[in-house]
């Protein structure tokens, strides 16, 4: 075997440049100066996006980051797709590549698909020299370091005497949320970084400690890493399902949702966060994370346990059910040949991305009862939208009388401007909070609507007030009034 040798960080390589990658890697670039930082991708595609000049064309839309790119892309940051090569001059390993969950074979359904992770694995072995700390920040199950080990150690071993190559693997679980996340980058609550190699641990400490103040930068061993980042992310997902429980029936009960919430989240135990009732929680990890435990539950045979969790998830997806069947109900049991205009596609605001958005599965319910769906979103392009709806766009719905237009199987447009979607709208419905919503003219925009019209406010961002001076019917989360 050969002796460990471990020099001070100063190249560090990151495998994905996606929405953790990216971002991650441009905080550390921006903190850690004397750090070259070099970010590799297989997809060209993005890796262009990355290095677009313009920089309103950056893959990822995350407040403050255009920023921060311009401050270091080329100097201490690049975006290529040279992996091999960044691998092999890098002294530490990112390794942030999507975990998806698996769509066939053993544990489809549940457990996360490896194969991306395995993949990095084995292009390290290959690419390594000297000796490199492997860091763990993508989210996985827990005793996923021991299959990268696994795969470092044999193919080194194959190579004895060749490379020289050894390692150390860390666990270090991004807590990021998308469209804060160079906020909770910048001042996260915790870091945590869990392995078994003290030095390996003191050397990624080292890094965050450029900007992260010491007792924020929690050590545990690697197991408990992998899980707490699992468990953090269920735990989270509980609120929401939990909260959206409740206004399920303040609804029926004349309480109201927010007075509920205030009223439990003063409660230090409980705390105010994570307590708005919406459309149900979205995004690429809450329902892959939940799932990814319920499979590793039943893996120990502790099936209560994963019943437990897995209504977490069951209570989600009927939650959205319901408000697209209400929504069906209110407008005297058909939305045939109706036109409704949907406020909000991404899965929350201040993000473009739709992944496991309620949007998603609340349109494609509409437009199976034939529904017309005028759809905004400030930052999601119609492309994506089709993408996730599996229906081409009707663009020259734009320019149609669509009121009571026979339309079986549903069809949809994408408006650019809030203010051109309202005319001869049967419905309104909110379902991403983005700021601009709460600023529309309810007057203006209720002149021109079919009456009877509806407004349903899924993300409590305007006042029933405002909307039924104009005597428009409005129903909002949660609320009994
Ligand atoms: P993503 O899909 O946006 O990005 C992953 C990138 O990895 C892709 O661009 C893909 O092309 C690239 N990739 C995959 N295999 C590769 C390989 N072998 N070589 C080079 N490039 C490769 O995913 P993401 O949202 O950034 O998530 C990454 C991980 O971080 C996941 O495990 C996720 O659960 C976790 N996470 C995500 C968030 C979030 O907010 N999105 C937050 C915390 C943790
Ligand atoms: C979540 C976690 O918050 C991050 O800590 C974690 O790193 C990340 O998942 C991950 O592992 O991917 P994210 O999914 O980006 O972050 O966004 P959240 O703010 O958690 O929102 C998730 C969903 O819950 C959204 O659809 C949001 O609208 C919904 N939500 C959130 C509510 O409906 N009510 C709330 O009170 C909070």
């Amino acid at each position: 075997m050969n002796q460990k040798i471990r020099k001070k960080i100063k190249r560090i390589c990151c495998i994905g440049a996606g929405f953790v990658g990216g971002p991650t890697m441009a905080v550390i670039a921006d903190k850690c100066k004397n750090l070259q930082i070099n970010v590799v991708d297989k997809n060209s595609k993005r890796i262009n996006q990355w290095n677009n000049d313009d920089l309103n064309k950056l893959p990822i839309f995350e407040p403050g980051l255009d920023k921060i790119i311009k401050r270091c892309r080329n100097k201490n940051l690049t975006f290529s797709t040279n992996v091999e090569e960044e691998i092999s001059s890098a002294d530490l390993v990112f390794i942030s590549v999507n975990t998806p969950t698996k769509i066939k074979g053993l544990g489809a359904g549940k457990a996360s698909d490896l194969k991306w992770v395995e993949a990095c694995a084995r292009q390290v072995a290959a690419n390594a020299k000297g000796h490199t700390i492997v860091v763990e920040k993508s989210t996985l199950p827990v005793k996923t370091a021991e299959v990268i080990k696994n795969i470092l150690e044999s193919t080194n071993f194959e190579k004895e005497g060749s490379t020289n190559a050894t390692f150390d693997v860390l666990s270090n679980p991004e807590f990021l949320a998308e469209g804060t996340a160079i906020k909770d980058l910048e001042y996260p609550d915790r870091v945590l970084i869990g392995g078994d190699c003290k030095d390996a641990i003191m050397a990624l400490n080292e890094i965050y400690l450029n900007w992260i103040p010491q007792e924020k930068i929690l050590h545990t061993n690697i197991w408990s890493s992998e899980l707490a980042k699992l468990t953090a992310n269920a735990f989270l997902a509980q609120r929401v399902s939990s909260i959206n429980s409740i206004g399920a029936l303040c609804e029926v009960t004349g309480a109201n949702i927010r007075e509920v919430s205030r009223a439990i989240g003063t409660d230090s135990r409980i705390g105010p966060k994570f307590l708005d009732a919406g459309p149900g929680f979205g995004g690429s990890c809450f329902k892959k994370d939940i799932l990814n435990l319920v499979y590793l539950c039943q893996y120990y045979d502790l099936n209560e346990v994963a019943t437990f969790w897995e209504s977490v998830i069951e209570l989600n997806n009927w939650h959205q059910s319901r408000i697209a069947n209400l929504i069906v109900k209110k407008l005297f049991g058909t939305v045939s040949g109706k036109k409704i205009f949907i406020l909000g596609f991404a899965f929350k605001e201040n993000t473009n991305d739709t992944r496991e958005s309620a949007s998603i599965k609340i349109c494609k319910d509409l437009l199976s009862e034939g529904a017309v769906l005028f759809i905004n979103d400030p930052k999601v392009n119609p492309d994506q939208i089709e993408n996730d709806l599996k229906i081409k766009e009707t663009k020259s719905l734009l320019n149609e009388d669509v009121k009571n237009k026979s339309n079986n199987d549903g069809s949809w447009c994408f408006v650019n401007q809030v203010s051109c979607g309202f005319k001869g709208a049967d419905a309104v419905v909110i379902l991403t909070g983005w700021q601009e919503y709460q600023k529309i003219d309810w007057g203006n925009a209720s002149k021109t609507m079919r009456r009877p019209s509806w407004v349903f406010d899924a993300r409590s961002v305007i006042s029933s007030k405002e909307i039924t001076q104009h005597k428009l019917n409005f129903w909002q989360i949660g609320s009994g009034n």
